[in-house]
């Protein structure tokens, strides 16, 4: 497994597996990688015959710079992993040499109607950001395929939008969420819950499937109200909770086939975010 921090290095590498018609798959991270980075490269292996995986903690998709700073960075443990995983070559860019001329000139990349509710009305400025980190890392890796997690679905739908709008020509596959036994899904940010937070965090998920199941039985704003109450009981603080159409987030209407309910909420200083997918009924 080689790991580059040079773009025109990684480029040649790659230029090689292509010249070889081997299809590339890219799994792009911010590291500190765990069981669900691990299922999205397994899928990634599945999918073609070189897979790369980039680390890079991206400021520009950051709206709270203590944010940023307190990200955990494990570059050493996370190439240990992607090495048992047999990773093809890993891609750990400098950010002076992606924002060359600093992170408040980078261009922003809008994809206005997915953006406006949910994360991006919370984080505001956060998915120009991921566009434009995600469509760097598009240019500079070339992957015939991307492979992203359901658990930022927001993200996936903007990413496949914009590489629609875009015109790239890449394959955008998404990966299940891995969780804990309690239901809890697996992310980074899980590190920062405190033993008591941990106990509770497991509510967010219960309560998306608890929607699953009355989704049927009660109205739309019932299920939502008596969610957000049901988290703020259980010391969270909702951001979200809403039961949308999975294929552009909007209110459920007739033409709705697929459900998507996604939730947002604070415990303490650790934001937790999730969703649960289903076909209407
Ligand atoms: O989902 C993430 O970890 C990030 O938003 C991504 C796609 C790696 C872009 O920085």
């Amino acid at each position: 497994m080689k790991v580059y921090s040079e773009s025109e290095q990684i480029r040649e590498h790659i230029s090689r597996w292509k010249s070889n018609k081997d299809k590339i798959v890219l799994v792009s991270t911010m590291g500190h990688l765990h069981k669900g980075h691990a299922s999205l490269i397994e899928l990634a292996k599945s999918l073609g015959q070189c897979v790369v995986v980039s680390i890079f903690v991206n400021p520009l998709q950051f709206n709270q710079e203590s944010d940023f700073a307190h990200y955990p960075r494990t570059l050493d443990t996370d190439i240990a992993q992607l090495q048992a995983l047999n990773v093809d070559a890993v891609f750990t860019p400098h950010t002076e040499s992606l924002y060359p001329h600093g992170i408040q000139s980078a261009p922003k990349i809008l994809i206005p109607e997915l953006t406006e509710e949910f994360d991006g009305r919370f984080r505001p400025g956060h998915f120009e950001g991921v566009c434009t980190i995600v469509c760097k890392l598009f240019n500079i890796l070339t992957p015939d395929v991307a492979v992203f997690g359901n658990k930022d679905y927001q993200q996936l739908l903007i990413i496949r939008r914009m590489v629609n709008e875009l015109n790239f020509h890449i394959n955008i596959v998404a990966g299940k969420t891995e969780r804990e036994a309690d239901g809890l899904a697996m992310s980074s940010r899980n590190t920062h819950l405190s033993p008591k937070q941990r106990e509770l965090a497991h509510h967010l998920y219960s309560n998306l499937e608890r929607v699953k199941k009355q989704f049927s039985i009660e109205t739309i704003s019932l299920l939502e109200t008596s969610a957000y109450s049901h988290l703020e009981k259980h010391s969270m603080r909702v951001e979200y909770f809403n039961i949308r159409d999975a294929i552009n987030l909007q209110p459920i209407s007739d033409s709705t086939r697929e459900i998507v309910v996604l939730a947002a909420a604070w415990l303490g200083e650790t934001r937790l975010i999730d969703n649960i997918l289903f076909p209407m009924p």
